[in-house]
């Protein structure tokens, strides 16, 4: 069977648009909604501690409004926490979170962070909530996220795509191997952040990845095509590229 490559449109910076003036427009759970149309497989969005996109107004419509499973990203906080239990989102993805930074810069420590976190992974799953790590591709912290019970690792690719040249494929080879480790683990593996049209053909095209989580890019690329367009074309390119993964030739060939 062709593996489905799943597509996660994170919608956290249509609420960015709506803070800059306050209001309701543009409505990140109308957004969420076209993204379904367009053929998107789930809504991802980051509530964070100090609301600056999604609130927690958001999160309780994107529950209840959007026919597609919510992968709610939150940092490991006793809050968070008390936030994903009462809502139940299909997913919970931990992300480190600094006040300062203008975006998750790096993955968790899930190695430093290993007793806190096999707590919070345990609270969660008691709900029913399948919960993903946000990691870089380093080794040590795929086999920590594995033995603290972790259904998931995402795997971060912010520095593979701000690299070029000889340093990009180092970043694309390290999540390649990364992506193997955490499979042969039993972890199921995402990947995410800073994914753009030309980035994402070799991500989507390592074999074990099967859901992509996007946002930034698709929502700035609907200024100049539309916000629906702009996910068809991700669509198309992700399928195109995990067309060509040696499994899926295998199949096309046999
Ligand atoms: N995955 C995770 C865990 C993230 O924190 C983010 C950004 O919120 C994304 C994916 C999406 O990144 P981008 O908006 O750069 O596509």
């Amino acid at each position: 069977m062709t593996r489905h490559l799943r597509l996660g449109i994170n919608i956290d910076h249509v609420a960015t648009i709506r803070n800059a003036r306050g209001g309701y427009h543009p409505d990140p759970v109308r957004a969420a909604i076209m993204a379904a149309q367009a053929g998107a497989d789930g809504i991802t969005a980051h509530l964070r501690e100090d609301r600056r996109h999604i609130s927690d107004h958001d999160i309780k419509r994107l529950a209840k409004e959007v026919p597609l499973p919510l992968n709610l990203e939150i940092a490991a906080t006793g809050e968070m926490l008390d936030i994903a239990l009462a809502h139940v989102p299909h997913a919970c993805c931990i992300v480190p979170e600094k006040r300062e930074e203008v975006t998750t810069e790096g993955g968790l420590d899930v190695k430093g962070g290993r007793a806190h976190l096999h707590a919070y992974i345990g609270a969660l799953r008691e709900k029913g909530i399948r919960v993903s790590l946000f990691i870089d591709p380093d080794p040590a912290q795929v086999k920590a996220a594995a033995e603290i019970g972790a259904d998931v690792i995402e795997l971060h690719t912010g520095r593979y795509c701000e690299t070029s040249g000889k340093a990009r494929d180092e970043e694309l080879g390290a999540l390649q191997k990364a992506a193997r480790l955490g499979a042969t683990l039993g972890l199921e593996i995402h990947a995410g952040h800073g994914l753009s049209f030309e980035t994402v053909g070799p991500v989507a095209a390592i074999p074990e990845v099967v859901e992509l989580n996007i946002g930034h890019f698709l929502v700035g690329e609907a200024i100049f095509c539309g916000f629906e367009a702009s996910i068809r074309r991700m669509r198309q390119l992700m399928d195109q590229a995990s067309a060509e993964t040696p499994e899926n030739q295998d199949l096309k060939t046999a």
